[in-house]
């Protein structure tokens, strides 16, 4: 909350003006994320689940782990994929505990539910939380762990962003422990601008959403709907910029912070970045990140990748 304050004020007195991803998922935020996913032209979500629905048993002969291990997700969600890759891991009869991480109470809280449902017998203990905080604190026991940071969020980070996240991963694993890495694939850029700038306008109420929560937490009074969304994807390096634009100049006063903000007319605000990968990029990032790829999945468009890795 402190946090978010702060944030947003800086962001907001930056130039340009930005306000980061990680706010967009509160309770409403991450609701109008399944949206999202639920779109047609929002491809990332169908195919990584086609990958676990088909080859969620190649990706458990990969480990040969005969002790208990862990599966530790980052920003578990609604667990709609990993139930797959959970069936296949009790059918193949491995000892492992399952420990979601989200920042989300109430996703964390339906996603347990839902695989208590599914599967009675699994270990579940669920952390809510800042996921990098919780990795980081968590000090790791002898287990070995899977983890999984699926749904192509290396994406918010630039490359040498995610090397360095990939880095802090490696420095909390043991040499031997898994990282499965979900990552949007480049390709047409029609196709990848469509999945950005729907026509249902659903990305753009999940962008506004950050405005509306500076309303309701931080006692701001934006009036959405004199902002708009615009997302950007430049297919020469596979980076897609989202942003929010002010329709008019306009004042906005934030109370928690007693602070007046001024948008100019078509001022923009960064409010995403959603970068797209070669194949090639990830083996790269992940060698430099301290792992070595094992085998990437693909869905069968080539759309999205699974990619797996030890760490060296
Ligand atoms: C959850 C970060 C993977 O960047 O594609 C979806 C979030 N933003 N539509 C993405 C998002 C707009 C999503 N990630």
């Amino acid at each position: 909350m402190a946090d978010f304050l702060n944030d947003f004020i800086e962001g907001l007195e930056d130039h340009p003006k930005r306000i980061s991803s990680k706010y967009l998922y509160d309770d409403v935020g991450s609701a109008i994320f399944q949206e999202i996913m639920h779109m047609p032209s929002y491809y990332l979500t169908d195919c990584e689940l086609e990958i676990f629905k088909t080859q969620s048993k190649q990706i458990v002969e990969q480990i040969t782990w005969k002790e208990k291990f862990k599966v530790i997700e980052l920003g578990a969600g609604d667990g709609s994929k990993t139930s797959y890759l959970i069936k296949q891991l009790i059918e193949a009869d491995l000892n492992f505990e399952f420990k979601p991480i989200d920042i989300s109470e109430a996703a964390n809280t339906e996603l347990c539910s839902n695989l208590k449902k599914q599967f009675p017998t699994l270990e579940v203990t669920p952390e809510t939380g800042d996921y990098f905080k919780i990795l980081k604190d968590q000090k790791f026991s002898d287990a070995p762990i899977l983890l999984l940071f699926l749904g192509g969020n290396i994406g918010n980070y630039g490359k040498k962003d995610a090397i360095n996240l990939l880095r802090l991963f490696s420095n909390n694993l043991k040499s031997g422990d898994l990282l499965l890495l979900g990552a949007d694939l480049m390709k047409n850029p029609l196709i990848i601008h469509q999945a950005y700038q729907d026509s249902f306008g659903i990305t753009k109420r999940f962008n506004l959403n950050l405005l509306n929560r500076a309303n309701r937490e931080l006692g701001a009074d934006f009036q959405l709907d004199y902002f708009d969304f615009y997302c950007y994807y430049n297919p020469e390096n596979g980076d897609l910029r989202s942003y929010l634009i002010s329709l008019r100049d306009q004042k906005v006063f934030i109370e928690k912070a007693n602070k007046t903000i001024h948008f100019k007319w078509n001022e923009i605000i960064w409010t995403e970045r959603s970068r797209k990968y070669s194949l090639d990029d990830l083996i790269e990032m992940g060698e430099q990140g301290g792992f070595k790829s094992v085998k990437q999945f693909l869905d069968c468009k080539h759309y999205f990748t699974d990619n797996l890795f030890i760490k060296s």
